[in-house]
């Protein structure tokens, strides 16, 4: 039966060492603000909205939000996102994704000043990812990465299978666990024998985007198994891309949904947010 990893723990972990180092960069004279901007009413991004904002005030750090109406045109945006990178009281910007359709992502995302880009969405910072220089790191990958080291699961020399190529998620994951120096394949919906892949893995992050996806016949015996989906089922029950009551006797470790990486990726959202206020990045 596999160990639980448990994404509320560790993420609680994480937040009180950030609430102690916002404590000490105060007593510096050193604060910070956040501002996160929503677009439209989608009910589940306003949920992620208010969990940031109160990962905020838990650690200690400011938050001012801009809930904006869904016929927002992408010129108020981008007006909003230049007013806020010249204010120099606020030091993280975040848009919430997904945007209304008639908005360009890619430009709202490169106009963020990439020294307050705290979701590490800007190609400045993706790119220093790539490069191996300091920036911004996407949070949920961050957050996987802090899960397994938390847990004392190593990803040095291990096969490293990650399930899905998306920009927030799959290329900085295979990013950062080569620099785990794991082994790391990166395969997707379209990949061919995806279940013999997978089998190989010792380590199997995924995200694909399919409710319970990923069963037993997926999973080596022993494997670590990181679900990044997370889905409402026809009863309003949260689950992941992995059928969890399926893998867990065979996996060695498993992340559950909802608790696993879920809260990690906010808590990695704070860790950025910290970093932003540190004297290094202003
Ligand atoms: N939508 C889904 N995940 C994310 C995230 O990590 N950041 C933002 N800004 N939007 C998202």
């Amino acid at each position: 039966m596999a160990n639980l990893i448990d994404g509320k723990r560790i993420s609680a972990e994480i937040k009180d060492e950030l609430k102690e180092k916002v404590e000490k960069l105060k007593q510096q004279g050193i604060t910070g603000c956040l501002a996160v901007i929503q677009v439209g009413d989608d009910p589940a991004s306003s949920v992620y909205v208010r969990n940031k904002k109160r990962a905020c005030e838990y650690i200690g750090i400011e938050s001012c939000s801009y809930e904006l109406s869904g016929d927002t045109s992408q010129e108020q945006l981008l007006e909003l996102i230049q007013k806020l990178n010249q204010d120099k009281k606020i030091n993280g910007i975040l848009v919430q994704l997904p945007l209304p359709g008639h908005i360009d992502e890619n430009k709202v995302i490169e106009a963020i000043d990439p020294t307050k880009d705290v979701d590490g969405f800007h190609p400045q910072n993706v790119g220093a990812l790539l490069s191996g220089l300091p920036g911004f790191v996407s949070c949920t990958p961050a957050g996987v990465i802090q899960l397994l080291k938390r847990s004392g699961i190593s990803m040095e020399g291990k096969n490293c299978v990650v399930v899905g190529r998306s920009n927030i998620v799959g290329k900085p994951m295979a990013v950062l666990m080569l620099r785990e120096n794991a082994t790391v394949t990166v395969a997707h919906s379209k990949t061919q024998n995806l279940k013999q892949i997978c089998k190989c893995a010792d380590i199997l992050i995924v995200a694909i985007g399919k409710p319970k996806y990923i069963d037993a016949s997926y999973v080596k015996e022993g494997a670590a198994v990181i679900d990044v989906g997370i889905h409402r089922n026809a009863e309003n029950k949260l689950c992941g891309d992995v059928d969890f009551e399926d893998v867990c006797p065979v996996a060695g470790a498993i992340t559950p949904v909802p608790g696993g990486v879920g809260p990690m990726t906010i808590a990695m959202l704070m860790h950025n947010c910290v970093e932003s206020m540190t004297a290094a990045r202003a």
